[in-house]
């Protein structure tokens, strides 16, 4: 709700109040966010002022001694009038001018706002303040949009030139945002190529703090998005943007923490010209006086209502992909052969990955020349589509539209799409060059051949790559020194008319799996493969990280073979499947090498995961601590059901009895059993004689045909608990193997061995 009196502005959600003010010297001053103000006292009581100068600090004007910018928590920031922390703008204007001073002009409510090729949430109402500065005759508005259930507050900023000279914008974040400095601890997602989104914290203290891109894509370096812990609760910020961007904390001398987030500055020059505006990317904003858990679930809950394409706001389908299975080397018969083992299985959506087009047989060729590979489908992609939605399974394609092969014929006849400058040999990533989005006859290109694949076949899903950073930055055209924002809007402009062309295929966003894992890229393709690493051990750390911010809906996650194809790590296939189904679930081996196990035990892992489909994609996600196991849990919107995951990182020799609390369960009595899960024989090496009634030579003959085939069901578990119990108690544990003896009510966990329990409350029986 946006209530205005006086202009004190209040933004208030179920929990969370937003306060702000036009102060005295008709700037926008920020007065509190936190928790739901029920009452607002005089606005005194949120101010703070300095009765005189501060030494050598700088008053705003002759007549206010003691208002010194620097010590103002404000709504929008620029350099020049005594503010000295990082602005959220800096403008230059003619002459060389860089001062600007943005007062209150007037304010109104704006309903269903939507900006053109560019991802914004979808909301019903928004606030509008206008801002003016009469240094450089630039308008300055700032926008807010209330989400009251999901207790989310939206934010952007647009600068429009209004004078008769060009403007240049030297740095325009989306958002300031003037706290005071209580000590926070700052959340934030680090990492790199196959470990991506790993949580981190650090204390802030006096100074300047910046995460940030500036490869061009927002990267798994860091995650434009973040949480900001303190005594009394936690804020946390996500930006809907997939180019560079910038993140800023600073902590000043006298206790205000100043936080800014937007489009990078660096390698950033955008010129204004009269007349014109420019646009900044949204920021959400959620607070919670709860904990992470808490605030994680309502970015979770309003993406997954206001960000998502709602055509897309359903199950989603478990996919086969070729990939790990055969890399490049494929034809129509092996993909025939996998999409049938795959149905057999269970599955249910096949996407043909990289190497189908041109004559790409390595990753040295092709890209841009989006023809089926004569030699590898003979038939043509039309005839494949053809056979495998006979046998049932919907088709999906990989394509990596943005990039171009030295070695192709696109290069041939347009190289002066690809991103190069003039007279100097441009630097490679993965052998490719990326095509220069900033220029509208490649966006046209990509648009129109994209397009045409999705006219011709029948195709329900787009796997959309894009494997390299961006060097040699340089466009041809009015705004050279801003092209990587060129790019990303070059981009937003392709995929918005795409996706609104081609409403029901679903995309997924790959960038060597997680380094554009954004929610600019989500507003447009609700799944992201999360990561390259299909490892079940590391892709623990990489979802947690994701799902502080990013709902299961959007993690797309594979079942891979055995031995990691990034690792050499063995795991059992259980753990495979039970970290992949806290998400969207697919497979990503060769199906038609599988035992009998193997299948038996996947054909069983995907009827429960469609049992349980919407609970693993839409349910309440949450990481629960404990001192030896992983262990995780998913709750439905009444939280009367929950499956909860523990896992084994490394066995204890001769442990204790382990609980598990299960806080968030609503009162009453549950029954708690496990998923049913089995193991192969031989994980249990020359002991599997004291577990099974004959006697087996180890690796003989016989030992591997029933290797193969036996499914060693692991410890079951069946009690009813109260949730009093399970909250404050904790669920007891069987008793873990410890070598001493083996029988039913041992549970063996094994390193990386992991088990599913499923906790339903028992309906209460009205005796009316
Ligand atoms: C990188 C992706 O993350 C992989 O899943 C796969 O699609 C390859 N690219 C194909 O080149």
């Amino acid at each position: 709700m946006i209530k205005i009196s006086d202009k004190v502005f209040h933004l208030s959600t179920e929990t969370t109040s937003y306060l702000f003010c036009v102060n005295e010297h008709n700037h926008l001053e920020h007065l509190y966010y936190g928790e739901h103000l029920d009452v607002l006292d005089n606005i005194d009581a949120y101010l703070e002022r300095y009765a005189f100068e501060l030494g050598s600090a700088t008053s705003y004007r002759a007549d206010t001694r003691g208002y010194m910018l620097n010590h103002v928590k404000l709504e929008a920031s620029t350099y020049g009038k005594g503010d000295y922390r990082l602005p959220m703008l800096h403008i230059e204007g003619k002459d060389g001018i860089r001062t600007t001073d943005f007062t209150y002009k007037s304010h109104h409510i704006i309903t269903n706002y939507t900006v053109k090729n560019m991802p914004l949430s979808r909301k019903e109402e928004t606030l509008k303040v206008i801002l003016y500065d009469d240094i450089l005759d630039l308008e300055l508005a700032l926008y807010y949009s209330v989400f009251t259930r999901e207790n989310i507050i939206t934010r952007h900023a647009e600068i429009r030139n209004c004078s008769s000279d060009d403007v240049v914008l030297d740095r325009a974040s989306s958002i300031n945002l003037d706290l005071l400095y209580n000590k926070q601890v700052l959340t934030k997602l680090d990492g790199a190529w196959i470990r991506e989104k790993h949580k981190n914290t650090y204390q802030l203290t006096k100074g300047t703090l910046v995460i940030d891109s500036k490869k061009g894509v927002s990267s798994a370096d860091h995650n434009p998005a973040f949480m900001l812990q303190d005594d009394v609760g936690i804020t946390g910020m996500i930006l809907m943007y997939s180019g560079n961007f910038e993140a800023t904390f600073e902590v000043t001398p006298h206790d205000l923490l100043r936080v800014t987030l937007g489009i990078n500055h660096f390698d950033f020059r955008y010129t204004l010209s009269k007349d014109s505006t420019f646009i900044t990317p949204e920021v959400i904003l959620s607070y919670s006086v709860k904990d992470e858990t808490h605030l994680a679930n309502q970015f979770h809950q309003f993406i997954n209502a206001y960000v998502i394409p709602k055509q897309h706001q359903k199950a989603r389908p478990i996919i086969i992909n070729n990939w790990e299975a055969t890399y490049f080397d494929f034809n129509e018969k092996k993909l025939i052969a996998i999409a049938k083992k795959a149905k057999k299985l269970g599955m249910e959506l096949l996407c043909l990955d990289d190497g189908w087009f041109g004559h790409r047989d390595d990753d040295t060729s092709s890209l841009g020349d989006w023809q089926t590979h004569p030699k590898k489908l003979k038939k043509g992609l039309g005839k494949l589509i053809t056979k495998i939605n006979a046998i049932g399974l919907e088709f999906g394609l990989w394509i990596e539209p943005e990039m171009i092969s030295i070695n192709s014929e696109l290069y041939i006849a347009h190289p002066e799409w690809a991103i190069q400058l003039p007279d100097t040999v441009p630097s490679i990533g993965r052998n490719q060059l990326v095509l220069d989005l900033a220029q509208q006859a490649v966006q046209d290109f990509i648009i129109e051949t994209v397009s045409e694949l999705l006219k011709t076949y029948n195709i329900t899903y787009i796997k959309w790559d894009h494997n390299r950073n961006l060097t040699d930055s340089y466009t041809p055209g009015d705004n050279p020194y801003a092209h990587h924002y060129l790019y990303t809007m070059g981009l937003y402009r392709i995929i918005e008319t795409l996706t609104t062309r081609h409403q029901d295929v679903l995309f997924e966003s790959c960038a060597s799996g997680g380094n554009r894992a954004d929610l600019g890229m989500m507003y447009y393709m609700p799944q992201t493969w999360t990561s390259d690493n299909t490892d079940p051990d590391e892709r623990l750390l990489i979802q947690e990280g994701a799902s502080l911010f990013y709902p299961l809906s959007n993690m797309s996650n594979h079942v891979a073979s055995e031995v990691s194809h990034q690792m050499f790590r063995k795991t059992p296939l259980e753990t495979r499947f039970n970290v992949a189904a806290f998400g969207v679930l697919g497979y990503e081996l060769d199906v038609t090498k599988l035992t009998p196990f193997d299948e038996k035990v996947i054909a069983k892992q995907i009827l429960f995961y469609k049992t349980y489909r919407t609970l693993f994609q839409y349910g309440y996600f949450q990481i629960i601590p404990h001192p030896k196991y992983h262990v995780w849990a998913v709750y439905n919107d009444t939280f009367d059901q929950a499956i909860v995951m523990v896992y084994q990182h490394h066995m204890t020799p001769n442990p204790r009895i382990e609980r598990i609390k299960i806080p968030l369960l609503t009162k009453g009595s549950y029954t708690v059993e496990t998923r049913e899960q089995f193991f192969n024989i031989r994980a249990f090496g020359s002991l599997v004689n004291e577990a099974l009634p004959i006697s087996l030579k180890v690796h003989s003959w016989l030992y591997n045909t029933i290797a193969n085939r036996y499914l060693f069901k692991a410890n079951t578990f069946n009690v009813t608990r109260q949730s009093t119990t399970l909250k404050h108690h904790g669920l007891i544990l069987p008793h873990e193997f410890t070598s001493t003896g083996y029988n039913d009510q041992v549970m063996p966990l094994p390193d990386y061995n992991s088990q599913l329990f499923i906790l339903k409350k028992i309906k209460e029986i009205d005796n009316d």
